[in-house]
């Protein structure tokens, strides 16, 4: 509470800190919003006997009656003042402050961002029809939000639907302000019927799995904290941001659960643990409704949760809207999912619904269009895409981002590329040359020694057997053999405007000699990375050999080629007029490219021409354009699940057309994407690239495809 605690009395900060209030900016607005809410909650269990009301309400919440005991004398004036004046509206203007109360930083730490208007109306709207569409939910049904807040999601659910719908509510809540806020509110909405009233103020993870050896075992006893209908909006934190102790027991209840068969490469964040959570609580046939951030839905972590919902759960829908975030402060891009749990059929639909503007949503259409996955009237406002998630090319389902939105570049691709995957005519990169057959360049520290030329060295000659290099201060000159030079790729920023490239750097590949063994010039040449500094870290990192760890990892990967893809790129194409380069002879590259490590010239000519044509590049635009950062950047994996031309289904004329181009295109230089579409190669790449894929009015498809192409790359 710290700075401000000068104005606080003695006894509210006594009591502040009992309650386990602490990290809030306005400690007397903080003690209010507990009093208050502690009289709502007294005035609803039994006014006449306030200190056992709120002992049986603070035992429900788990916090510490006992402790709390002597508290309670200092309290029960203040909640006496109170009960007569106290109301529910009042309540529910603290279940939206108290969140702003909480200090910046720890409200980023446990993302207590609650839920907008918007979300909370879409997720009552969902509820209500949903409830009131089974009969089997004659008796009301069990709501909760195991994140609840302040309650936001379910006070609202239940307004909506009407309180005679709740069997049950519950909700769990790690800081005790909103928690107590929150619980006052669905009290004073139930009649203040304990059993009815469930809100424990905790870890989530603890509370519900805290003590669990086996799902099977915590299901088999009957599950307390189970639910019809969850209404949600996960923290968001960070995994480096947890202490790594948290992280092992989150860790041990995912493998005790075993959630971790969905877990990638142990990449995990606090949604997808809290997305675990609550699948374990969920019933079969369940409503599950949770603002997820558009992360889940591109990152590797985010793997997790849509492997959970693709075998699990009916997803019905997922929204986006214009205004970026579902939650108040958190400026985030965010979703809302909308799942129903049951086994999913391969023929479900999910809809992806962007909606222009929150203030013109009629949500009782939107909930009709979502459950009953059909748009039976004219739509205003929004877009909807139905998709199916269970055919997704791989590389479509990295990144469900681009499913959004009206687009026909993308419908236009995405048809073209499912049907000729349907058809064989393209196969997964891994499919069909197997994992091996991609090596990432070569890692190194030093670049400044490791490749020549460099800051500091210019090439003046390179000849068969060696290459003399000159210190562009000293004018000194080294002659450096061959034999520890390998032809190497920088960049993609150097290759941007001709297929075939010839590599402009060498690698310094020393193997684990000593020095001595060494010619002199390359002894003299190491002797200047150390007097130099730039080693420096390459030194600190690998000890007395460290001019050799180019050569051993060159050693180990083997990684040459003559395709070379980028590992990041400019997005727009804004100077660039190439994706894949290759090379006529074999080389390597650095850490910036992916290599394919065969040299088969018609398998690296035709993946040539398709890592250029224009289908692949639309691709990859309108892929990039939602998350720049991380879809520019292709990971190796990201290649291995690329569509790529069946060779072995491909026409041998057709390969041969191929070749002919690929060598016509060597003398070429292709100025930037957009200046293309009036050249004749560019309509010849994308014409044999089309033929290859079976499409079957080749000339208008490539017509179509540039049009929108470039409609689009003139656009941004
Ligand atoms: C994004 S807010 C959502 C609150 C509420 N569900 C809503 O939609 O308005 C996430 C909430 O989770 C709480 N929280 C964070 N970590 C938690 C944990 N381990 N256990 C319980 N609650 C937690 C935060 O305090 C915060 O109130």
């Amino acid at each position: 509470m710290g700075r401000n605690m000068s104005n606080l009395s003695r006894k509210k900060y006594a009591v502040l800190e009992k309650f386990g209030i602490s990290k809030v900016t306005d400690p007397n607005k903080a003690y209010q919003i507990l009093i208050d809410s502690l009289a709502l909650i007294v005035k609803n269990i039994d006014e006449s006997n306030i200190r056992e009301a709120l002992c049986n309400a603070l035992t429900d919440l788990g916090l510490p009656s006992e402790s709390l005991h002597n508290v309670l004398d200092l309290v029960v004036k203040d909640i006496t003042d109170r009960v007569r004046k106290v109301s529910y509206r009042m309540i529910v203007r603290y279940q939206f402050e108290s969140q702003r109360l909480i200090e910046s930083m720890y409200r980023k730490r446990i993302a207590a961002y609650f839920t907008k208007p918007f979300g909370t109306n879409l997720m009552s709207e969902l509820t209500s029809v949903f409830v009131k569409n089974e009969s089997r939910f004659s008796e009301g049904i069990t709501l909760s939000d195991p994140f609840m807040g302040s309650g936001l999601t379910l006070t609202g659910a239940i307004q909506f639907m009407g309180r005679e719908f709740v069997k049950r509510v519950w909700g769990v809540e790690l800081h005790p302000l909103p928690a107590i806020t929150g619980y006052s509110a669905l009290l004073s909405l139930l009649d203040g019927d304990l059993k009815r009233v469930c809100v424990r103020c905790g870890d989530t993870f603890k509370e519900i799995w805290g003590r669990l050896s086996s799902l099977d075992k915590y299901n088999a006893l009957g599950n307390y904290f189970e639910a019809d209908v969850v209404l949600t909006n996960p923290p968001f934190t960070r995994w480096e941001n947890l202490d790594e102790k948290y992280r092992r027991f989150l860790e041990k209840l995912i493998k005790v659960t075993g959630y971790s068969k969905y877990v990638h490469r142990k990449q995990l964040s606090l949604q997808v643990v809290a997305m675990f959570l609550i699948d374990s609580v969920l019933k079969d046939n369940g409503l599950l409704v949770s603002v997820l951030p558009s992360s889940t839905f591109y990152t590797i972590y985010g793997k997790a949760i849509k492997g959970l919902f693709r075998s699990k759960y009916d997803v019905l829908a997922l929204v986006e809207t214009k205004s970026v975030s579902f939650s108040t402060d958190s400026g985030f891009k965010e979703f809302i999912a909308i799942c129903r749990k049951r086994k999913p059929l391969k023929s479900d639909l999910s809809a992806f619904i962007t909606i222009e503007s929150e203030n013109n949503v009629d949500l009782r259409t939107l909930v009709q269009i979502i459950l009953d996955r059909r748009i039976s009237t004219d739509l205003k406002n929004m877009w909807i895409n139905f998709i199916n998630i269970h055919s997704l090319p791989k590389i479509l389902d990295a990144n469900w981002l681009i499913l959004f939105g009206k687009d026909e570049l993308r419908e236009l691709a995405i048809k073209t590329i499912i049907k000729a995957l349907n058809q064989g005519k393209l196969i997964e990169w891994k499919a069909l040359l197997g994992k091996s057959s991609i090596v990432r360049g070569v890692e190194m520290y030093g670049p400044d020694f490791f490749l020549i030329p460099n800051k500091y060295w210019a090439i003046t000659s390179v000849s068969n057997e060696n290459v003399v290099i000159c210190n562009k201060s000293s004018n000194e000159e080294l002659e450096l053999d061959r034999e520890y030079l390998i032809p190497t790729l920088r960049k993609p920023s150097l290759y941007t405007n001709k297929i075939r490239v010839k590599p402009d750097h060498f690698f310094i590949s020393i193997p684990p000699k000593d020095l001595h063994d060494l010619p002199s010039d390359l002894r003299k040449y190491v002797g200047w990375g150390i007097s130099s500094g730039v080693v420096n870290v390459a030194v600190r990192a690998f000890g007395s050999k460290w001019y050799s760890h180019v050569h051993q990892q060159i050693i180990k990967k083997n990684p040459f080629g003559r395709l070379f893809l980028p590992d990041k790129i400019d997005v727009k194409f804004k100077s660039r007029g190439v994706f894949a380069v290759t090379t006529k002879e074999k080389a390597t590259a650095t850490k910036n490219f992916y290599i394919l490590v065969r040299d088969s010239t018609k398998l690296v000519d035709i993946l040539t021409l398709w890592f250029n044509s224009s289908i692949f590049l639309s691709l990859f635009i309108f892929g990039s354009r939602k998350i720049s950062e991380t879809w520019t950047r292709f990971l190796e994996d990201d290649y291995l699940n690329m569509p790529v031309p069946n060779i072995n289904l491909a026409e041998k004329e057709l390969i041969e057309n191929i070749e002919d181009l690929i060598d016509e295109l060597n003398s070429k230089t292709l100025p930037p994407l957009k200046h293309q579409f009036k050249e004749k190669y560019r309509y010849e790449i994308d014409l044999l690239i089309s033929k290859i894929l079976g499409i079957s009015n080749p000339r208008q498809f490539v017509e179509r495809l540039h049009t929108l192409l470039s409609e689009y790359i003139n656009s941004n």
